[in-house]
């Protein structure tokens, strides 16, 4: 079967505008594979940080890249042996791979890893270029976006909640920081294509933002009979 006919939700958006959440929501609700692109990214930059490889390399970093030894499996993110799911979270790792993230290299190397995760029924992946040129085929590319202060505030919520005590200041700085990097880049920047559906979440929750997409999709779907699995 031709694996382009496999439907592909692309949910884009700059850091801590709820992507994750949504995306892993839609994808359980269709019961679709679920891609969280950022976690590759988070990966090379904890494999590189810990060999003390300096983040400016490209060239060593997409060797990193190209040679990831990580097995997903449901949310067990295994690097070799060792459990990383909770390491890469962390805002460190989150810095590091919006700095290599930058590098042409590095994306290309991670482009075909990415593209395997497009397999029956579907897929919902979510990132920074997801819809633009990881699947710019997407049968729906969402740009999910909300004011730098809600996002800073949802995260400061998240941290405080798992008992981690954090400066909101900080966090919005670091936000902005994020937003200024991914989006100014030459390479694949975070920004909104003419073919993406802008979905403001700033006054949503969480499930409003999860039916809106879901809305979207069966329109889409209704429209093209033609669609894998819709
Ligand atoms: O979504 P996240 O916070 O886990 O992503 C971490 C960094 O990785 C983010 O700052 C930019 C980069 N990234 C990217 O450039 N392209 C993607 N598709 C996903 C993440």
């Amino acid at each position: 079967m031709d694996i382009n006919h496999i439907s592909v939700i692309a949910i884009d958006g700059p850091s801590a505008s709820g992507k994750g959440t949504v995306a892993h929501r839609v994808s359980g609700s269709l019961g679709f594979h679920y891609l969280d692109s950022g976690k590759l990214y988070r990966l090379v930059a904890l494999v590189a940080t810990r060999a003390g490889v300096d983040l400016a390399d490209e060239e060593v970093l997409a060797d990193i890249a190209e040679h990831l030894n990580v097995i997903f499996k449901d949310k067990e993110i295994r690097l070799g042996n060792e459990d990383v799911s909770d390491i890469i979270r962390t805002e460190t790792c989150g810095n590091g791979a919006s700095r290599i993230a930058a590098y042409l290299q590095v994306r290309k190397a991670l482009l075909s890893r990415q593209r395997a995760f497009r397999r029956n029924p579907g897929l919902v992946a979510d990132g920074r270029d997801m819809g633009s040129v990881v699947f710019p085929d997407a049968t729906l590319k969402i740009f999910l976006i909300a004011s730098s202060e809600t996002r800073a505030q949802r995260r400061y919520k998240q941290l405080m909640e798992k008992g981690v005590d954090v400066n909101i200041t900080t966090i919005l700085q670091d936000i902005r920081e994020r937003d200024a990097r991914d989006s100014g880049r030459s390479v694949s920047p975070l920004k909104q294509g003419s073919d993406t559906s802008s979905i403001d979440t700033t006054l949503l929750n969480i499930t409003e933002v999860v039916n809106e997409v879901l809305r979207q999709y069966t329109e889409i779907c209704a429209k093209n009979s033609d669609i894998n699995e819709c």
